[in-house]
C-alpha cells in the first residue's frame, strides 16, 4: 500500500529537506497565500509530468511558475513595461501575469503554448522554498483536477492522499481563492482570465487602462483552459440563489443545506431547520468570506447534504472572484 503523505513545519532543517527533494524532481505540496499547490521544478520535464499525473490534470491545461524575485521573471518569460508595472505594484501576491515564455520554460508546462502564466508568491515559507531550491517552481493548485482547492495540509492530505508524499504545513491560505490571471502578452489588451484577490479596478489603475474580462472553454480556444466546467465542484449539487432567507431554509427538505454570506436575520439557534444553515462571515466582510468558502464547501460537501444552496454575491472587487468561483462549483 501507498504511504500516506508526511506533513513538514517550516523549520530550517525540513526546508533544505524539501528543497533538495524539488531539486532532485521530486513534488512538495506547498502553502501559498491563495490556496496549496503542488510543486515541481518548473524546468524539468519529468517533475511537470509527476504534476500532471498526481493531480489527474489533462496535459492541455498549463501549469502556473512560481518565482522568488523579479530579477527571475526574465528567466522565464519575456517581460514588459505594463508585466513590470503591475508586478511591481502587486508582487509578492496573489497575482498571476501571462507573458510570451523563454525556453527554460518546457513546452509541457504551458501545455504547448507560446505563452507562460508567472506568479510571485507572498508566503514566506514558499517564497524561502523557492530560493533554496533555486529554480521556479510550477503549481498547480494542489486538488484532484476538478475538485475544490485546498486551503489547509489537512486539504491536501485527505484528497491528494499517497499522491503526495511530502506536504510543507504553512497554515490556512490568507486569501483562499486562486489568483487573479491577467494575459499581458499584448500590453495595450490586457485581459482578466481569472479573478482574485487583486481586482480588476486595482489593475486598471496601475495600467491607466480598461482590462476586460475574457472567457475562453478549453473546448474553444485554449487559452485559458482552467476556464471550464465542473471545475472547483464538489460532489453535492450546488444551487446558487440571488438572495437566501432564513425562512426559506425552514421551507427545505431535511438533507438541504443553506450557505450564506452573512448570519441570516432571523436565524432561531433552537429551530432544528436552522441546523442546516451556514454562513461564511458573521458580518458579512467579503475577504474574510473567500477566506472560508473552499474548506466550508469541502465539509458541507461531506455532510451528506443532497443539495447546497448557495447565496452568489454580486459586485465588483473580490465579489467578482466569489462569484466565479461559485459559478464554477455550481456547474456541472
Ligand atoms: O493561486 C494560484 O494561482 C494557485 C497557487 C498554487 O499559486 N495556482 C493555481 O493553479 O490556481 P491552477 O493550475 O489550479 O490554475 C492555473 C490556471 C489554469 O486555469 C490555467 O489554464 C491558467 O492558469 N494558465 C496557465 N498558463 C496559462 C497560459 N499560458 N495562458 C493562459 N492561462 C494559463
Ligand atoms: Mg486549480
Amino acid at each position: 500500500m501507498a504511504k500516506p503523505p508526511r506533513i513538514y513545519r517550516g523549520t530550517p532543517r525540513n526546508l533544505a529537506l524539501l528543497a533538495r527533494r524539488l531539486k532532485a524532481g521530486g513534488l512538495v505540496a506547498v502553502p501559498t497565500e491563495t490556496v496549496y499547490g503542488l510543486a515541481g521544478d518548473a524546468t524539468s520535464i519529468a517533475a511537470c509530468q509527476r504534476i500532471f499525473a498526481a493531480k489527474g490534470r489533462p496535459s492541455d491545461d498549463p501549469l502556473i511558475v512560481h518565482i522568488a524575485s523579479l530579477a527571475d521573471l526574465a528567466r522565464v518569460a519575456v517581460p514588459n513595461e505594463a508585466a513590470l508595472r503591475l508586478a511591481r505594484a502587486f508582487w509578492p501576491g496573489p497575482l498571476t501575469i501571462v507573458l510570451p515564455k523563454t525556453s527554460a520554460v518546457p513546452d509541457l508546462v504551458t501545455a504547448g503554448l507560446p505563452s507562460v502564466a508567472v506568479r510571485m508568491p507572498s508566503h514566506p515559507l514558499f517564497r524561502r522554498l523557492i530560493r533554496l531550491a533555486g529554480v521556479p517552481l510550477a503549481a498547480p493548485s494542489a486538488n484532484p483536477f476538478g475538485y475544490v482547492s485546498p486551503t489547509t495540509a489537512a486539504h491536501v492530505r485527505r484528497s491528494l492522499g499517497s499522491r503526495v508524499g511530502h506536504i510543507l504545513d504553512g497554515g490556512p491560505s490568507r486569501i483562499g481563492l486562486e489568483s487573479t490571471i491577467v494575459d499581458l502578452r499584448d500590453p495595450a489588451r490586457a485581459a482578466l482570465l481569472r479573478p482574485g484577490a487583486v481586482t480588476r479596478f486595482e489593475i486598471e489603475r496601475v495600467l491607466g487602462l480598461p482590462v476586460a474580462r475574457r472567457r475562453t472553454s478549453r473546448a474553444g480556444a485554449r487559452l485559458a483552459p482552467g476556464q471550464m466546467a465542473r471545475h472547483y465542484s464538489p460532489r453535492t449539487p450546488v444551487v446558487l440563489h440571488e438572495r437566501l432567507t432564513a425562512a426559506m431554509a425552514a421551507r427545505g427538505g431535511p438533507r438541504d443545506a443553506w450557505l450564506f454570506i452573512s448570519k441570516p436575520r432571523g436565524h432561531r439557534p433552537r429551530d432544528p431547520s436552522q441546523e442546516r444553515l451556514f454562513w461564511l462571515d458573521a458580518q458579512g466582510n467579503l475577504r474574510r468570506a473567500a477566506r472560508r468558502l473552499f474548506s466550508v464547501l469541502r465539509e458541507l460537501d461531506e455532510g451528506g447534504f443532497r443539495k447546497i444552496h448557495v447565496e452568489r454575491p454580486r459586485g465588483p472587487g473580490i465579489a467578482e472572484a466569489l462569484g466565479d468561483r461559485l459559478d464554477r462549483a455550481a456547474s456541472r
